[in-house]
């Protein structure tokens, strides 16, 4: 369905998820989203085409003040759609932080910077240090903001060495039971089959809980006389290590199996990253500056509804094909 409203142009790609065509300072919203992700031009000095044979793209030629001028425009716009819990996540390349960081630390009283290694080398920059960042500030009004913790896979060179004992249960890594020597802990002593153990600086559980995993096999008794006791923490329940501020298990689409549909888009992964930890299932999501759709895309795979936009008719086609197939597979 295709509806023409104040020359915004509004298509729906799916029950929740919609395409607006026009200017994002335009757009006119009565509600509030729970998560933004602006991926803006960057302000690059050059425009961008799919390849080049293909005009296909946008313009990111900017003076520094009309640049500062049009991000304070559409950060000021984007505050004030956010929900008082919501995030907004700013993406940016490492050069060209220093005008969005400013005009995002103006606006917002949380801003954290997630740092993504997009790529792993550039051997093609031979002159300079090759650039293997983009930056995603993390921007919200409150501290208490929603917030899911998500974990990324671990690498697999820390996971054999961590996970270097084994019993009948399989590979385990050692959790500390013992309080670290700078604080007190619990103070009790344990008796394993006659051997006594009772750490200076006491236990991090309680002697209840402690006897429970010495009950379920779950303690690692070491062999050494002097050494401490660990909890066995087996590989198979581990979820992975919870996400931090650098993300380098994420590849560029360029280094990745997806297919590049537009110039500067981004990977799915990426999204749907973004959008677990800031949003719960069938909240709502805004990209005001969309280019291929991969927002929209991560909502539909994630259950979060999604409105997008873009001032680019070109991105009409390249969406719709991607829905198109999305629903029909
Ligand atoms: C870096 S690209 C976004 C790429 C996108 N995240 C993806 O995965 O394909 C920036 C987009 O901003 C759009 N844009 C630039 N100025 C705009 C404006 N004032 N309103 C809406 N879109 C705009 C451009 O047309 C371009 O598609």
């Amino acid at each position: 369905m295709e509806k023409k409203e104040e020359s915004l142009c509004k298509y729906d790609l799916s029950n929740n998820i919609q395409l607006i065509i026009g200017d994002a300072l335009d757009s006119n919203f009565k509600t509030k989203f729970n998560m933004i992700y602006l991926d803006p031009p960057f302000n690059s000095k050059r425009n961008y085409t799919l390849n080049y044979k293909n005009n296909l793209g946008f313009k990111d030629k900017w003076t520094d003040i009309d640049y500062e001028n049009f991000i304070s425009k559409i950060v000021d716009k984007m505050y004030s759609i956010l929900t008082d819990d919501g995030t907004l996540f700013f993406h940016i390349s490492s050069s060209g932080m220093f005008i969005p960081e400013k005009v995002l630390r103006k606006k917002f009283k949380f801003v954290e910077p997630i740092f993504w290694k997009k790529c792993r080398s550039k051997n093609n920059v031979k002159k300079k240090l090759g650039s293997t960042i983009d930056i995603i500030f993390k921007c919200n009004k409150k501290a208490k903001s929603k917030f899911n913790l998500t974990y990324q896979k671990k690498d697999s060179v820390y996971l054999q060495k961590s996970f270097n004992n084994k019993d009948d249960f399989g590979n385990y890594a050692l959790g500390h039971l013992v309080t670290e020597k700078t604080k007190k802990g619990y103070m009790y002593t344990v008796n394993i089959n006659g051997r006594i153990f009772n750490p200076k600086s006491g236990w991090r559980i309680k002697k209840t809980q402690l006897d429970l995993l010495i009950e379920e096999n779950r303690v690692h008794i070491p062999k050494k006389k002097e050494a401490k006791l660990y909890k066995k923490i087996y590989l198979s329940e581990n979820p992975g290590k919870r996400c931090t501020d650098l993300w380098d298990d994420i590849h560029s689409i360029s280094q990745g199996k997806e297919l590049r549909k537009y110039p500067t888009s981004k990977p799915i992964k990426l999204l749907e990253r973004l959008i677990t930890i800031s949003t719960d299932e069938h909240d709502l999501v805004y990209d005001p500056m969309c280019g291929s759709g991969t927002t929209g895309e991560a909502c539909y795979n994630l259950n979060r509804k999604c409105i997008m936009n873009d001032i680019n008719n070109d991105v009409i086609s390249i969406i719709k094909s991607r829905f198109n197939n999305k629903i029909k597979s």
